[in-house]
């Protein structure tokens, strides 16, 4: 009896040792391949195995395909003894018709199977599914917790209900991936494995990523090398259908974070991408920026967190991005970092710019980008704070409810911004954005 005790005890310290954990998809830099990134603290070699299970409508019988990935040794604390393997595979040669189950290795110990959708960002003009709409799940600050749970149940049984096409997580992850010795990045890379390992799960890096030259998020993330990133996961862009996503790293552009990554480079990145993803603005109208820092959110005067957020921050900011963004007719600026859901109009220079047509949920041929930002889907660190009373003239609505942003590209015209509240369940907010073939050209600045 004591020795089966003993047994069962041991079994339970062991079993963090033997299922793979962490399980989470990203896109790569490349056509046509998936991304797995998993967790063990065994020093074990990196293997996978994928196989497809339904292309079309059409179930696919098929043999699973083993194939090995590579492992990193990661010190995740302050002991000696704090070391975890990280390992990556990569699932390649997809089809955009098919879905696929996939399951991750320990040892002998194989982890649950998870699907995926074949669909990944395509580097050419063709994609498939060009004309049928896609959606994707947008965020920035969540974390375990209270309040991270809010956002977890009901991204839980969206994502199982509905067919998105990835997650974007506009910074600040798990508040943060290093606490306790990088355990607080275990337990949230745990927590949102469920939606994680079945749809990308696209990242930029917030201010609670800086830790040690964000040494976390540079070790926990393989999002795609552009090659001027080297690797650092902290800025990219991908193509879904007729949309560009740039996904970027405010943080270097800061005088107290400016240990890691060249401002500069960065910067002459993005102007470069911006400039080949508007020579293909016909295909391609659509261009999305996304960031950790606002450029523009409504001021709470009667705080000082939001005096910085929203007043000091973004004076930084703007003179580097808001031409680039207004000339290059970026439509879309999502943004994260203030604890709340702001939606604002077409803006330049401060001032609300008039479209050819404009009403509280629409905007047809905007002039200059929507600004969003979506911070509120549960930050570790207390509840959201409340909407600005003074918002400026350019905001549409606020609402400081947990939740998360759902966009969906219907086609080369229409796109739709929703905000859900989790506390409401229900939608709060949504803006469709409208445009005409005519309008695919960039705006030339004087
Ligand atoms: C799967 O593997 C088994 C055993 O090797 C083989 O008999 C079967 O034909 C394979 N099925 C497919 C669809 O390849
Ligand atoms: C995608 O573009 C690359 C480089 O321009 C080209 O070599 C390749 O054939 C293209 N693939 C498709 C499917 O068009
Ligand atoms: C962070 O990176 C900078 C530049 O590469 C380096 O000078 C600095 O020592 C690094 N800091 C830490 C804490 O590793
Ligand atoms: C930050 O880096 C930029 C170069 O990217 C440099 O010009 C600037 O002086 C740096 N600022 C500080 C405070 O170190
Ligand atoms: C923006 O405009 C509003 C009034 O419309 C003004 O109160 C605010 O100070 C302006 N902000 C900046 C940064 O110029
Ligand atoms: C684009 O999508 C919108 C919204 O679903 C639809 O009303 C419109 O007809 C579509 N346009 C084309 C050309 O399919
Ligand atoms: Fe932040």
């Amino acid at each position: 009896m004591q020795l089966l005790l003993l047994v069962i005890g041991f079994g339970t310290v062991l079993a963090g040792y033997v299922h793979p954990e962490q399980i989470h998809l990203s896109w790569t830099e490349e056509i046509n391949q998936m991304r797995v990134t998993w967790v063990t603290y065994l020093n074990v070699p990196a293997q996978a195995a994928y196989r497809p299970i339904l292309c079309g409508n059409v179930p696919t019988p098929s043999n699973f395909t083993l194939i090995n990935g590579e492992t990193k040794k990661f010190h995740e604390g302050s002991h000696f003894w704090e070391y975890q393997h990280i390992h990556t595979a990569v699932f390649n040669n997809l089809d955009s018709n098919c879905w696929y189950e996939y399951k991750v290795k320990n040892l002998g110990v194989w982890s649950k199977t998870y699907m995926f959708n074949g669909r990944t960002p395509d580097t050419n003009a063709t994609f498939r599914d060009v004309n049928n709409p896609f959606s994707l799940v947008i965020f920035g600050d969540w974390g375990t917790g209270p309040n991270g749970q809010y956002t977890k149940h009901l991204l839980g049984e969206e994502t199982l209900t509905r067919d998105y096409l990835g997650i974007l997580h506009m910074g600040d992850i798990g508040y943060n991936l290093d606490s306790d010795d990088g355990k607080v990045g275990d337990t949230y890379l745990n927590m949102v494995e469920s939606i994680a390992a079945t749809y990308p799960y696209m990242t930029l890096p917030g201010n609670h990523e800086k830790a040690n030259n964000f040494t976390h998020y540079k070790a926990r993330f393989n999002m795609p090398n552009n090659g001027a990133n080297q690797g650092t996961n902290y800025f990219y862009s991908f193509n879904l259908g007729p949309a560009h996503f740039i996904m970027y790293n405010t943080n270097p552009y800061f005088d107290d974070m400016n240990t890691t990554a060249d401002a500069d480079l960065e910067t002459q990145w993005i102007a470069n991408d911006l400039a080949l993803a508007n020579k293909q603005r016909d295909i391609r109208p659509w261009i999305i920026t996304l960031a950790h820092h606002p450029l523009y959110c409504s001021q709470d005067w009667s705080n000082e967190d939001s005096i910085e957020d929203c007043g000091e921050q973004p004076a930084v900011l703007k003179p580097i991005f808001e031409d680039l963004f207004y000339s290059n007719s970026v439509d879309l600026a999502l943004q994260a970092h203030v604890h709340i859901y702001e939606r604002d109009a077409p803006i330049y220079k401060n001032e609300t710019i008039p479209s050819q047509y404009d009403s509280q949920n629409m905007h047809i041929n905007p002039n200059a980008p929507v600004y969003i930002v979506g911070g509120a889907a549960g930050n570790r660190l207390g509840t959201n704070v409340p909407a600005s009373k003074t918002p400026q003239p350019w905001a549409r609505f606020l609402s400081n409810d947990y939740g998360y942003g759902r966009l969906t590209v219907f086609n080369k015209t229409h796109m739709l911004w929703e905000q859900f509240s989790v506390l409401q369940l229900t939608e709060i907010d949504y803006v469709w954005i409208i445009k005409d073939q005519a309008r695919y050209k960039p705006v030339l600045l004087n």
